[in-house]
């Protein structure tokens, strides 16, 4: 049933022209094809046996690939085995080019494999080859639901397409499982267990072809990484810093009709088998610091574990991810400098994988950036595939003029290009120690600002003449203050007098307003004694020579209150004794009254202006 409306939803490739000009000269005399769709990547392997029937020595064969195929071909692989006998042979790689050869089919893509030395007239040589497809599964239903088993469909040709003659050939399409909707079968095709196989075909003519399709049950998570940036960073002080960037979909057929988590969790048999629960990176041993985080922040679901071989990182999204769903992440990790990176003819240079660490994953667009130390010069990669190459600056702190990046890129990458590639650079050892060169002057800078500043500081609080002048003038401020609040003392004591001159007036007690006279007397004496080094002090500071004058005044106008103020006081006291006419004191002491109240008035007067000061 499915298969029927198959026909309708796929284009079948095919070839358009057969060749008019037959490579007549080489003969494939033998080809064994397995074809592997155990996972999302598709995994061709041929063993060829080619033989030579023309006259001239051959040194190249040709490989032919629907233009469909070619443009989800992702790796191709030619290797010979020399030796005779199993376990003496060792594989050696044959050099793979894209070619463009006339008079052939042109919905064809050719690639030549050189061969090691010419191909003589009757003698044949035997190559494998390995040819990896990605996309080349499609989900057929195109949408199902969680519960839904996931279906794909491959489509291929049962002859091998081949620009020469092919005298015997068979094919193994080997399959996840043996559950299989549908598949074309041709006589003496079989399915055994999981391999479907077709032939053998004998004495096929050039580019024969007969389409087949396989339909068949796959949950295996196509997990593709849309883009991935791995940034590489060198450091000489012993560290490699790794930063992979992954924007990730998952690439099976799209769920319909929604997600419900109590139907996935409830239902063990099946729940979303192809959807993608975990993946396990496998990082190099000795890594360190590992994390793993999105957007949202750090993701805990992570475990960690190593052995001698290998540090596996186990990491689980915040959802399982069925078909057309997206996820970014990041993943990172130090490595020890020193099982990475090894000099020879002076230079040096980093030795490290170029694909991701996680298995079967299939990634679109890689970028790979190798940072490397400031300073680093006659920087070259040896990538051992095609790659787009430039160079770019990176600035952290500290640098001057930045830190050469290399940055390679690729298209269509498969776990087969998870090996080893080159980073090439010179480097100055002297270089090495500018970074802490940088770190220890500038440590030493600040030390020595410091030290200047607090100089400067130092003579600006002992030694600095404007910093004397105004603590000097603190100094004379304060003593002006002391100095008037002994002049206010006095001023009491003039108010205690008068207070018993009233009293004497009013009660007649001689005795007492003498006994006041005499108290006053004492405090005078002994307010004048404070005052003494006060006033000398004012008299010698220079900071003092304009405030002095008016201290003088207020000096000489509390002299004469007090000498006022005794007069008046004995005037009254006499009169009280010799019992003088009340009449004639009055007069007396009233000249002396108007006096007084003008001396207070002045002395007010200059206690208020020196308070100001
Ligand atoms: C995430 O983990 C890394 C490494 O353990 C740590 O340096 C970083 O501060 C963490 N970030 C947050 C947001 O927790
Ligand atoms: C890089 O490392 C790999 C694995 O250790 C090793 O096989 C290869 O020879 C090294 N390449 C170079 C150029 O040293």
């Amino acid at each position: 049933m499915a298969s029927m409306s198959l026909r309708f939803a796929f284009v079948l490739f095919w070839i358009s022209i057969l060749a008019s000009t037959v490579l007549s000269d080489l003969v494939i005399s033998k080809i064994d094809r397995r074809i592997d769709l155990t996972s999302q990547i598709v995994r061709v392997v041929s063993s060829l046996k080619v033989e030579n029937r023309g006259h001239d020595t051959a040194s190249e064969v040709l490989l032919a690939f629907p233009d469909i195929q070619a443009k989800n071909l992702a790796y191709l692989q030619s290797s010979h085995h020399e030796g005779k006998g199993k376990g003496k042979q060792s594989a050696v790689s044959l050099p793979v080019t894209l070619v463009q050869p006339e008079g052939m089919p042109s919905d064809l893509t050719f690639y030549s494999i050189s061969l090691p030395k010419g191909l003589e007239k009757g003698k044949s040589f035997t190559l494998d080859v390995l040819a990896v497809f990605t996309h080349s599964l499609k989900p057929f239903p195109e949408e199902i639901t969680q519960a839904d088993v996931q279906l794909v469909v491959y489509q291929d040709s049962a002859y091998y397409i081949s620009p020469y003659e092919v005298r015997f050939q068979t094919l193994a399409v080997r399959l996840p499982s043996g559950r299989v909707e549908s598949y074309t079968k041709y006589p003496s095709t079989k399915l055994v267990e999981s391999d479907i196989k077709y032939g053998p075909f004998e004495n096929l003519p050039p580019f024969s072809y007969i389409p087949i399709t396989v339909h068949f049950e796959s949950s295996y998570p196509f997990a593709v990484v849309q883009e991935l940036e791995r940034e590489i960073e060198i450091s000489h002080w012993g560290n490699i810093q790794v930063t992979e960037h992954y924007s990730l979909v998952h690439g099976g057929a799209p769920l319909k009709g929604g997600f419900s988590r109590i139907e996935f969790q409830s239902r063990p048999p099946i729940r979303g088998e192809s959807s993608i629960r975990h993946f396990i990176a496998m990082l190099p041993p000795r890594a360190h610091s590992v994390y793993y985080r999105d957007e949202i922040g750090n993701i805990s679901t992570s475990h960690l574990w190593s052995d001698s071989k290998m540090t596996y990182l186990q990491i689980e999204p915040r959802y399982p991810m069925f078909g057309g769903w997206r996820t970014s992440f990041t993943i990172g990790y130090g490595l020890p400098l020193r099982d990475f990176l090894y000099e020879a003819d002076g230079k040096r240079f980093l030795n490290i994988t170029f694909g991701c660490p996680f298995n079967e994953i299939v990634i679109d667009h890689l970028i790979v950036k190798v940072v490397l130390p400031e300073g680093s010069k006659e920087i070259s990669a040896a990538v051992p595939f095609v790659t787009k190459q430039s160079q770019e600056v990176k600035y952290s702190h500290l640098d001057i003029v930045g830190r050469p990046v290399i940055v390679l890129e690729k298209t269509i990458v498969v776990p087969e290009h998870n090996i080893h590639f080159q980073v090439y650079y010179k480097f100055n050892n002297l270089a090495l120690l500018m970074e802490p060169f940088l770190l220890i002057s500038g440590f030493l800078f600040l030390f020595i600002a410091c030290i200047v500043y607090m100089h400067t500081d130092a003579s600006i609080s002992k030694f600095s003449a404007s910093y004397l002048a105004k603590q000097q003038l603190d100094e004379v401020r304060a003593t002006v203050q002391q100095v008037l609040s002994i002049i206010n003392r006095v001023l009491a004591v003039h108010n205690k007098l008068e207070t018993s001159l009233r009293d004497l007036s009013r009660t007649g007690d001689v005795q007492s307003c003498k006994a006041a006279r005499k108290a006053a007397d004492g405090s005078f004496k002994d307010l004048a004694k404070e005052l003494k080094p006060l006033l000398g002090y004012l008299q010698s500071s220079p900071q003092a020579s304009q405030i002095w004058p008016k201290v003088e005044e207020l000096l000489s106008k509390e002299k004469e209150l007090q000498e006022k103020l005794m007069a008046k006081h004995s005037a009254i006291v006499d009169g009280f004794e010799k019992k003088s006419a009340r009449r004639e004191v009055e007069n007396r002491v009233a000249s002396i009254d108007q006096k007084l109240a003008i001396l207070r008035q002045e002395a007010d007067e200059l206690l208020d202006t020196l308070d100001d000061f």
